[in-house]
């Protein structure tokens, strides 16, 4: 069956995690998935990931641009994804693959307005195909700065609690608006129990009927789980928020 669905949340909000798990399941079920992420393991994916640990040096300056221009990240996303779409996404939907990702288009609306125009971000990534579901695991940004500094003794370009708050508003803003009517975003309580989160984001997919026969593979009471956080009312107009 062909899916495309993405994952998104802060830095450290789980999104890695549970893409994989859900992955693991399906294929349990025997369905074929292709798990893959952005920034993609692509030419431009991985100029990115030395951009973002300020590893890119700029030859005429012999050190990293800092800052970075935000406009330039964006269309390296935007370019990214376009090729990672051509190379992977697409291939894999024809073949009837689900395609799960660890993030997508809603990562550069919600990144990249910290420092762009929301119109200009989505004219950039108009291209980009649209997911069947998009599962964002909201968690609060001082919750997701413990869990990276556990994790990491480096932390990236995005990483710090102020740029991470700013980000999780951009993120529920637009789940809450039309672009995220558009995109199916379903906004999921990320601070809870991987395995109860797990349960719902099964749940979801079930009740689209994208699973086939059988039982749940959770362990952690499903049925008695309640459906993401209430969504609030479409308002497109809202203001986005650029770091300061
Ligand atoms: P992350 O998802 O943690 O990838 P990795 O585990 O390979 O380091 O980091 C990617 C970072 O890039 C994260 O801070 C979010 C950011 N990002 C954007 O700003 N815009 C985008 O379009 C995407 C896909 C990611």
């Amino acid at each position: 069956m062909a899916l495309f669905i993405a994952f998104e949340g802060l830095d450290g909000a789980g999104t890695t995690t549970q893409a994989r798990l859900l992955a693991d399941r399906l294929e349990e079920r025997g369905l074929t998935v292709h798990l893959t992420k952005e920034p993609s393991e692509g030419p431009v994916g991985s100029l990115i990931s030395l951009v973002l640990k300020r590893r890119l040096v700029s030859p005429r300056v012999g050190r990293p641009l800092d800052p970075f221009p935000s406009e330039l990240l964006a269309l390296l996303f935007a370019a990214d994804r376009i090729d990672h779409m051509q190379a992977e996404i697409l291939p894999n939907l024809q073949t009837g693959t689900v395609v799960i990702t660890d993030r997508y288009l809603l990562s550069s609306l919600a990144y990249q307005s910290l420092g762009c125009d929301l119109a200009w971000l989505r004219e950039i990534n108009r291209e980009a195909i649209t997911p069947d579901l998009t599962v964002l695991l909201d968690v609060p940004a001082p919750v997701c700065m413990r869990r990276i500094e556990k994790e990491r003794w480096q932390t990236e370009l995005f990483e710090g609690v102020e740029k991470l708050s700013v980000v999780r508003k951009n993120y529920l803003r637009l789940a809450s608006s039309r672009i995220g009517e558009e995109m199916s975003v379903c906004v999921l309580d990320g601070e809870r129990e991987i395995e109860v989160i797990q349960s719902e984001i099964w749940n979801l997919l079930a009740a689209r009927s994208w699973i086939p026969e059988g039982e749940a593979p959770s362990r952690s009471g499903e049925g008695q789980i309640e459906l993401g956080l209430p969504r609030r009312s479409a308002d497109p107009e809202l203001p986005f928020e650029e770091s300061s």
